[in-house]
């Protein structure tokens, strides 16, 4: 798959209206729901609980981040990507559901890699990093050792990190999970991906900067 493929991305209002936008992501509008509620799964077994804060990065339209705003007290979500057209796609759906509007999600088109505030408990880039460059990976290592103590950073399609030129991972605690690494429940081919997808999703990488348990809201440290 090409890096960057997603940066130009223009979608019609026609596009949108159909739900064709859905056709952009692997698994298109066939495996939307499977793949999203599966990326709350995914957390949860990594420790993601309601009153968590989760940064869900290059979330696109919200294919997951429909069933974390639902299952995040209100103000737990936050969705960033650098494609315009995704977030505002992101926003229409909220806007029209007053369940999801409850929630008071935080939706932002972000231009600058990252450039954002690094004060969640949990970070997801799920299917992100593998579109992105050298630079772009080290710079989400970065962001993850600046994190508030304890948080935890998850990344999927993590085969760069055994590639190549050696990371700066600093003092990062660093694991790599295969597909016989999660239990039976989160075996992604019960979630709608196909044998040939197993290599491309794994390892699934998981960060946690050193310090501390995961902050919740109730134990929250100073940045
Ligand atoms: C394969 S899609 C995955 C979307 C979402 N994480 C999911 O699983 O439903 C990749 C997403 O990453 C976003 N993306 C790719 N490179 C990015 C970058 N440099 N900055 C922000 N978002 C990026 C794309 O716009 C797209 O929404």
């Amino acid at each position: 798959m090409a890096l960057n493929r997603y940066e130009g991305l223009k979608l019609s209002e026609t596009d949108v209206a159909a739900g064709a936008y859905k056709q952009h992501l692997g698994g298109g509008s066939e495996k939307w729901e499977q793949r999203g509620r599966f990326q709350v799964a995914l957390m949860r077994h990594f420790g993601l609980r309601p009153e968590h804060r989760l940064t869900d990065y290059g979330c696109g339209p919200v294919r997951a981040g429909r069933y974390f705003m639902q299952y995040l007290d209100a103000g737990g979500y936050r969705g960033c990507d650098y494609n315009a057209d995704f977030i505002r796609v992101a926003r229409d759906l909220v806007a029209a559901d007053p369940v999801l509007s409850a929630r008071r999600p935080d939706l932002r088109h972000v231009e600058e890699f990252l450039a954002i505030e690094a004060d969640h408990d949990f970070l997801l880039l799920f299917s992100v990093l593998n579109h992105c460059r050298r630079e772009q990976r080290q710079r989400m290592l970065d962001f993850a050792k600046a994190a508030r103590p304890g948080s935890v950073s998850v990344v999927t399609h993590g085969y760069w990190l055994f590639r190549g030129k050696a990371w700066d991972t600093g003092d990062l605690q660093v694991e790599a999970f295969g597909e016989g690494d999660l239990p039976q429940e989160l075996d992604i081919l019960r979630h709608g991906w196909e044998p040939e997808d197993v290599p491309k999703v794994f390892p699934i990488l998981k960060f946690t900067t050193p310090g501390g348990q995961v902050p919740g809201r109730g134990n929250m440290t100073q940045m």
